[in-house]
């Protein structure tokens, strides 16, 4: 895997998978965008980056804020004059404790689709242009097995339903912008990171943010033969 002198940009890079995929894209060769909505957070994570041998840059993005996408857009275009790799990963998790279809807020529904689902539209949609100005754009999507019905029918995990929905429906997109794009340069996958310990599950997780990233980054370096509109995690596969 190489990413020499690609230029990368990750959502949600202050902490967690979001940082430890912005690491290895560093350590790979690439210039990383540290997408953070926090303008603090981001420089302080793009600053622990740099010491740790990344070229990397904050950039200020709250996927709920449009205009923060357009921001970021508008300065990558006069910065780089293209995008090769996008992670979504920017996520949220608000309901604690996990909740059934009966006790799910309207609040809460609202809230994660407007950051797990439709925050990815935007950022996308900003970004598409510079994407497709690439060679071989990449993006990939960060998402669950928990947002694929077939993986949680019949099953006895406790139900997380905002977070559920945004997962399937981030998948649905995931499908959707794999075929808009399937004759371009630009591949558009998701993936699982597995059951990582961060803060969105309060450190209950059993993998490290670095075994976690390690999907992402594979998906976000895949050359010209690899697939386009799949779910994959570190064993292969998910069947949506
Ligand atoms: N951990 C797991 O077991 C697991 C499993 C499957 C999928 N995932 C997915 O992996 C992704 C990363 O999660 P994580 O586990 O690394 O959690 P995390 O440590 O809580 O990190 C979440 C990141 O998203 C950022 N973020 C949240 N809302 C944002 C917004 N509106 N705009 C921009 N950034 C925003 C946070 O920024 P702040 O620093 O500002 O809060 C933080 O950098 C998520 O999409 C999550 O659903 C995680």
């Amino acid at each position: 895997m190489d990413a020499k002198g690609k230029i990368a940009l990750v959502t949600g890079a202050t902490k967690g998978i979001g940082y430890e995929t912005a690491r290895a894209l560093g350590a790979l060769g690439a210039t990383v965008l540290v997408g953070a909505r926090d303008a603090e957070r981001g420089a302080a994570a793009a600053a622990a980056l740099r010491e740790r041998g990344a070229d990397a840059r904050a950039l200020r993005l709250d996927v709920t804020d449009p205009a923060t996408a357009e921001a970021a857009a508008h300065l990558v275009q006069e910065r780089h004059g293209h995008l090769d790799i996008l992670v979504n990963n920017a996520g949220i998790n608000i309901e604690w404790p996990a909740r059934q279809p009966s006790e799910a807020t309207l609040h809460d529904l609202r809230t994660t689709m407007e950051t797990n689902v439709f925050g990815v539209s935007t950022v996308t949609n900003a970004l598409l242009p510079l994407l497709r100005a690439a060679a071989a754009g990449r993006i990939v999507n960060v998402s669950s097995e928990m947002g694929v019905p077939a993986w949680l029918s019949g099953t006895q995990m406790p139900a997380m339903t905002a977070y559920s929905l945004s997962k399937a429906a981030l998948n649905m997109l995931t499908v959707l912008y794999a075929n808009e794009l399937r004759d371009s340069s630009v591949k558009v996958n998701a993936c699982s990171p597995g059951f990582v310990v961060t803060d969105i599950n309060r450190g209950a997780g059993v993998l490290t943010a670095q075994e976690g990233a390690r999907i992402v980054v594979d998906l976000a370096t895949l050359d010209e033969d690899g697939p386009a509109g799949v779910f994959l995690n570190d064993a292969g596969p998910v069947s949506w």
